[in-house]
């Protein structure tokens, strides 16, 4: 399959390069190779390419800034997505689109399945919103996955780090770390998503998808298994989301449960503190 990356040097574009390259001609796009908030360019490089899939990464998702820039955040989570799915529909392409957890507002406490009702609570989420719609009405053969709290060994580039990443710079610096234990989510490794993906594109099943890990923990947890496993000793405290000044409103509950891979047979996601513990393991030199 030839298979045309977008944001191919991100957190999860690196670890999908890595998976998919060994079965199928993979070209990775940059953000210099192509922007997708101009639809001239989306379509002269995907009409060159001629891809059979195009995976789409790319994204404006440092979720408080983009509460300062909603049209930023629009012009590429929602109109760049739309660009995506007209030019794949106009080259009998496939779309993958990434989304997000983010689309839920965490209300309902209990995992979210595809046939939820979305309510996104800030700006980030909303604009990721409009580009599911955008992909799977322009796009007839369109796949959109909602991701979770993800991180990978190439850390986001928008966001310079990840939450792993993040406690472990943090656990060197300082005396002792604070972190929330009253909001809830799936941690799950990019590489993970990335194999999943690989199972996901070989099917022609479109339409919507939640692919995380399973299980769920507070922020807290996911440190404290962090701690655990690298044997850190900096002190580490739970602490409350109103101990913090909110810049945005986010979902206090966004854990996704993968009913349509199951249903489909595919769900490969593993358990979120199994993959943490191996991304450990796996990766010991890279923070
Ligand atoms: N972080 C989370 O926990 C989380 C949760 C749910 C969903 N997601 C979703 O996961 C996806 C991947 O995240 P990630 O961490 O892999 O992101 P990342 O590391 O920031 O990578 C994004 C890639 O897209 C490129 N890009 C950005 N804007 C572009 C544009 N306008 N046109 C073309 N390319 C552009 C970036 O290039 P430059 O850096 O050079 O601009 C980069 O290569 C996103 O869709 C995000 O919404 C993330």
């Amino acid at each position: 399959m030839k298979i045309a990356i977008i944001g191919a040097n991100g957190q999860l574009g690196t670890d999908l390069t890595e998976v998919l390259s060994p079965d199928n001609n993979v070209i990775c796009l940059s953000h210099h190779d192509i922007e997708i908030k101009d639809i001239d360019k989306v379509n002269s490089v995907l009409s060159t390419i001629r891809p059979d899939i195009v995976i789409n990464t790319a994204a404006y998702h440092v979720v408080p800034e983009a509460e300062s820039f909603p049209d930023k955040a629009f012009a590429i989570n929602g109109t760049g997505t739309l660009h995506l799915a007209k030019v794949c529909s106009d080259i009998h392409a496939r779309l993958l689109h990434y989304s997000t957890d983010y689309v839920f507002d965490g209300k309902k406490l209990k995992p979210y399945t595809e046939s939820d009702t979305p309510n996104p609570l800030n700006v980030y989420a909303t604009t990721k919103l409009a580009g599911e719609h955008f992909a799977l009405n322009y796009c007839e053969k369109s796949f959109v996955v909602r991701i979770s709290g993800i991180y990978g060994k190439v850390p986001s580039r928008v966001k310079g780090g990840n939450f792993v990443s993040t406690m472990i710079k943090l656990a060197k610096e300082k005396p002792e770390v604070r972190v929330v234990d009253d909001e809830i989510l799936t941690p799950t490794p990019t590489f993970a998503i990335a194999k999943n993906t690989a199972a996901l594109i070989k099917t022609d099943k479109f339409g919507l998808y939640h692919m995380s890990c399973e299980g769920e923990c507070s922020w807290y947890e996911f440190a404290k298994e962090i701690w655990k496993t690298l044997g850190l000793q900096t002190p580490l405290h739970p602490a409350k989301v109103k101990d913090f000044p909110m810049l945005v409103k986010r979902p206090v509950y966004s854990v996704l449960e993968n009913a349509n891979l199951i249903r489909e047979g595919i769900n490969e996601m593993p358990n979120w503190r199994e993959a943490l513990i191996q991304f450990l393991k796996n990766n010991p030199v890279n923070f």
